[in-house]
This record gives structure tokens, sequence and C-alpha cells, in this order.
């Protein structure tokens, strides 16, 4: 039987729990697609340091173009940033890869072009675990859009953040101690600040609205605040006042084609919202569409083996699927959050 030639771009959290679930469950994704993948090349910026995964020192590399030149079809790309990461999946795209992603900055602030250039040359450009970690939002999306117009998204998109959210409250730790538990265990970006002033969740928001109202989205159009200024005192005050305080990714579209209207920051619930009780590193994300009326999901949103499930579900449709996913449209008028007047919990 023929292998399908992986590149693997990065061996960190989510490279590593890939290639485990590559070389695992390999039986799987052969009863589900037919095909088998093999890794050949793993690109990295220090080849001496020790890896988390036995016997691949022989495939590790810093030269991307052996990669390339290894007979791959298939290129993951899980270095994260922005710079690099865009020149790879570039190249990767021109060669005639497909080319899987988990990285939503790159998605957020470049996918047009990519997704343009991918077009061109008939190959995939695939990014389920650049929202959600482990949920398949961005699959159900355009199951969804097949019979809906979706008009409302509102999603915990940020584990590290609600992660440090939950612990505060319920271990009374400090905020600063749990973000570094929260980069121990893998959760967080290279750089935390994306996570805790609500960039992250904002690069995800934009990936979000754009699938479901097939719009354009600024970054520059999503006012965006994070957790720095949470205190426990304000954690402990709003439970007792019956609401919980998480960071909320909030898009609303009014009217078909109507403009739009989009924000990341803090947020009170009651705590009979179906988000309220989303704890740990656990997302979810709402979607409302006119017929199926309210759809949640929820799952782990980060970590080795939730983001490394996304990733690999992308891998298995990569050479089934008949076209790339997420063509932009239509520009609608973009309100800013201020205009809109303040959040609606
Ligand atoms: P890590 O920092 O753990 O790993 C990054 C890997 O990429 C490392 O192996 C590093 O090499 C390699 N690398 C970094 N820069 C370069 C470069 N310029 N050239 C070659 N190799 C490079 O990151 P994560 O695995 O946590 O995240 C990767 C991506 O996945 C990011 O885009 C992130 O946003 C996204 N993501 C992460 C999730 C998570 O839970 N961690 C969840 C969902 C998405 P070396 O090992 O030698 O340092
Ligand atoms: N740093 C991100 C988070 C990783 O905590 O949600 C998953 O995208």
């Amino acid at each position: 039987m023929e292998r399908i030639g992986v590149g693997l771009l990065g061996l960190g959290t989510v490279g590593t729990g890939v290639y485990k679930a590559l070389r695992n469950n390999q039986d799987v994704l052969l009863r589900r697609t037919g095909q088998l993948f093999e890794v050949r090349k793993i690109l990295v910026r220090d080849p001496y340091k020790t890896r988390q995964v036995e016997g691949v020192q022989f495939l590790i590399t810093t030269d991307f173009h052996e990669v390339l030149q290894s007979g791959v079809q298939v290129v993951i790309e899980v270095i994260g940033g922005l710079e690099s990461a865009y020149a790879y999946v570039r190249d990767a795209l021109t060669a005639g890869c497909h080319v899987v992603t988990a990285n939503k900055e790159l998605i957020a602030k470049r996918g047009k072009e990519l997704e343009a250039l991918a077009r061109q040359k008939g190959v995939q450009l695939l990014y389920e675990a650049a929202v959600g970690g482990g949920i398949p939002v961005l699959g159900s999306i355009g199951y969804l859009l097949k019979a809906n117009r979706v008009h409302r998204i509102t999603g915990i998109l940020n584990g590290t953040t609600n992660y440090i959210l939950t612990e505060m409250e319920q271990k009374g730790l400090a905020f600063d101690e749990v973000l570094r538990e929260s980069q121990e265990k893998g959760y967080a970006e290279a750089d935390p600040s994306s996570d805790v002033d609500g960039h992250d969740a904002k690069y995800k928001l934009a990936i979000l609205a754009r699938l479901a109202f097939e719009a354009e989205i600024s970054l520059e159009d999503i006012p965006c605040r994070g957790i720095r200024g949470v205190t426990s005192q304000d954690i402990t005050l709003a439970r007792r006042l019956g609401y919980a305080i998480k960071l909320l990714a909030q898009a609303e579209q009014y009217g078909e084609k109507g403009p739009i209207s989009l924000r990341v920051g803090p947020a009170l619930l009651p705590e009979n919202h179906p988000l309220a009780g989303v704890n740990g590193v656990h997302n979810a994300v709402t979607l409302e569409g006119d017929w199926v009326q309210d759809v949640t999901l929820v799952g782990q949103g980060a970590g080795e083996q939730p983001t490394a499930s996304a990733v690999v579900e992308d891998v298995g449709n990569v050479l089934r699927l008949p076209r790339i996913s997420g063509s932009t449209v239509e520009h609608p008028p973009v309100l800013s959050g201020a205009e809109e007047g303040g959040s609606r919990f």
C-alpha cells in the first residue's frame, strides 16, 4: 500500500501529540481513510533538545528544504508564531503540498491569502485545531451552514485563561502561579500575553466569524480585553452575586449580510448560563442559526492530546475533501463594541 509522506514542522506540545497520534492510531486512520501516513521529516529549532518521543532523532532537521525534498504530500505546521510559519506554509502550498495547521494567528492574519494560494494550487489548507482545541467546531460550522444562516457565536475560546480563572476561584491560587502551571501543562502560547490579553481568543473569533458569516473580518474591528485586571476578589464577589466571570468572545450579525459586531473581554455570566459552568481548560462555543436555534459544543480547548486529535482529523480529511474550505466573499460593515452598546450578558 502507498504511504502518504508527512512533513511535521514543530515537535513541541502539539507536534509531539501529532507524532504519537499518527503512530499509535495508524489503524484507526487506515480504517477510516484507506491511507497510511508516514512522518518523513520533523523540523525543529534546536536539534540537540531531548525529545518526549523515542526514535525520532533520525527524522529531525533544522532545514525546511529537507522537509520538502523528502517526498511529502502533507505538511503539518505546529511551530506557531507568524513570519516563519507563514513562509513555510506558503512554500509548502506553492510546492503542491496539502497543509494542516493549528496556528490561529497565521490563519487570522494571512488565512485569506494562503487559502487563495491553496485554491490556485489545487491543494487543501485545513486548520480545525486552530480554534477550540479538540472541539470540531469548524467542521460543525461547515455542517450547520448547509441548512442555516448562523447569526450569533458566543464562546469561551481560550483554555489558558479559563484554567486561570477556574483555579483562582476554586483553589484560591494567585494569577502568576496558575499561569506558570498552565505553561507547564502546555496550554499557554509561547508568549502567554497572547492568552491573558485576549489576542488568542480574538484570532479564534475572527476565524469563526469569517467562516460562519462568510464575511471578511479585520482584527482591528474586534475590541479586545484580557483578564489581567480580574482579581480573586472580583471572582469571589461575582460568585456571591450569582455570576461567573469568563473571558467571552462574541460575534453577531444583524440581518442577512447585515453589519457584524465582535468583541472579546471578561463578562459576567449568570450561574444558569450554559457557558458559566465550563471550567478548567475546557472551551465552549454556542452557535445560533435560524433553523437549528442553538448548538453548544464543549471540550478540551488546549493541550497535547485534544489538539493532536483535531490536527489528525484534518490529516485524515486532507486527501478526501473535494476543495478547500472557507472562501471569503462579502464584507458587511463591522460595528465596534462601543457602537453596538456593551455586552448582552
Ligand atoms: P511549542 O512551543 O510547544 O512547540 C513549538 C515547536 O516548534 C518546537 O518543537 C520548536 O522547536 C519548533 N519551532 C518553533 N519555531 C521554529 C522555527 N522558526 N523553525 C523551526 N522550528 C520551530 O508550541 P505548541 O506545540 O504549544 O504550539 C504550536 C502551535 O499550535 C501554535 O500555533 C499554537 O498556537 C497552536 N496550538 C497550541 C495548542 C496547545 O494546547 N499548546 C492548542 C491549539 C493550537 P524546538 O523544540 O527545537 O524548540
Ligand atoms: N494557548 C491556547 C489556549 C492554546 O490556551 O487556548 C489552544 O489554542
